[in-house]
């Protein structure tokens, strides 16, 4: 319950325009910004270097360009010129070939066909170069569009291709099956957004146990499931399912945010898994940066002894 309140405080915070100014002028500044313990920078070239000295660790990463619920078509051909460039430098670096992207970055909340032509534009480049490309899942108003979109591009024949489902939501389970039989590759998480009762788990104990089954389906009859959690009760449950139905270590892989739990990122490497880090980056960090706080708000206590110490 605490969870679901603190989910929607900090939702109702990153509407605020007062806090996005006052952020946006500490937040990210050079070195010392109290965003970039979790914001690679607003660069590509600073996700670069980030993903770079993660690699160096033997890990790998996943680049995400910021930005979501843009509201003009305009805003949305923006985006979609922006990661073909991406696309490109990220090619030029030799790091990962390996994005995730937001569907309502690129004009979901416009117009679905526009969405569908922008991501098409940018998986045509990104299949061009050898990319990976995995849609986000937003919030549960969006599910079925995401998930639709999904499937016309899945059909149209598109697969280097991937997708989120979030453990919280009741749907779920039906959505492993689906993704499940026709062979996609599902990341599975536990949910980002404060979701009304009506759809989603509101407890934690329900969201974990959902999680877990979901997992133990996705392992044994997914294809190449990523799980996404920094949670060291579920990456246990993971590995004990795994080692109990003799899953091998390459067909699945654990993936954490950037910023977060370094420890059990090396952790999981030294026991030979993989391992993909979630590297986010781009001047839209806000709402991104919000929901990490909403996820675990003593992180408001590293914000703020980080403002105190800036204006010393
Ligand atoms: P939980 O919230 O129970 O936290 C377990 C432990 O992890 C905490 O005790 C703490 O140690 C650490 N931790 C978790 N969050 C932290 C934070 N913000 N700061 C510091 N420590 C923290 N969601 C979504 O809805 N759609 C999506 O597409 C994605 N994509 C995605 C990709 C990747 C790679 C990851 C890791 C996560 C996502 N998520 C997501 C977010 C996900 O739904 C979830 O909100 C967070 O991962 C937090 O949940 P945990 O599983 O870590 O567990």
């Amino acid at each position: 319950m605490l969870d679901s309140l603190s989910k929607t405080a900090f939702a109702a915070f990153a509407r605020s325009g007062t806090l996005k100014r006052l952020a946006s002028r500490y937040g990210m500044r050079h070195g010392r910004g109290f965003a970039r313990r979790f914001i690679a920078g607003e660069t590509v070239d600073e996700a670069i270097a980030v993903a770079r000295e993660i690699e160096g660790r033997g890990l790998t990463v996943t680049l995400d360009y910021l930005g979501e619920s843009v509201s003009t078509a305009a805003r949305a051909a923006e985006a979609t010129r922006a990661y073909l460039a991406i696309i490109q430098q990220v090619a030029a670096a030799g790091i990962s070939r390996n994005l995730s992207i937001k569907l309502t970055q690129l004009g979901l909340e416009v117009d679905r066909a526009t969405s569908i032509d922008n991501v098409r534009r940018l998986l045509d480049a990104a299949a061009a170069s050898g990319f990976f490309v995995r849609i986000d899942m937003e919030r549960s108003t969006h599910t079925q569009e995401t998930l639709d979109t999904f499937e016309t591009l899945w059909s149209i024949g598109y697969r280097e291709i991937g997708i989120v489902l979030q453990a919280n939501l009741r749907r779920s389970a039906a959505d492993t099956r689906r993704m499940n039989a026709i062979g996609a590759r599902v990341r599975l998480v536990k949910g980002a957004y404060h979701e009304a009762a009506g759809v989603a788990f509101q407890l934690k104990p329900e969201v974990d146990a959902a999680f877990v089954d979901l997992a133990r389906t996705l392992l044994t009859e997914g294809t190449a499931p990523a799980f996404a959690t920094h949670d060291p009760v579920m990456i246990a449950a993971v590995q004990a399912h795994a080692a109990e139905r003799g899953v091998a270590k390459d067909r699945f892989e654990f993936q954490l945010l950037y910023g977060i739990r370094r420890d059990i990122q090396a952790q999981l490497a030294a026991a030979g898994h993989l391992v993909r880090v979630y590297v986010p980056f781009g001047q839209q960090w806000f709402p991104y940066f919000m929901r990490r706080l909403g996820e675990r708000p003593a992180n408001v206590g590293f914000v703020v002894r980080n403002l105190i110490r800036e204006e010393r």
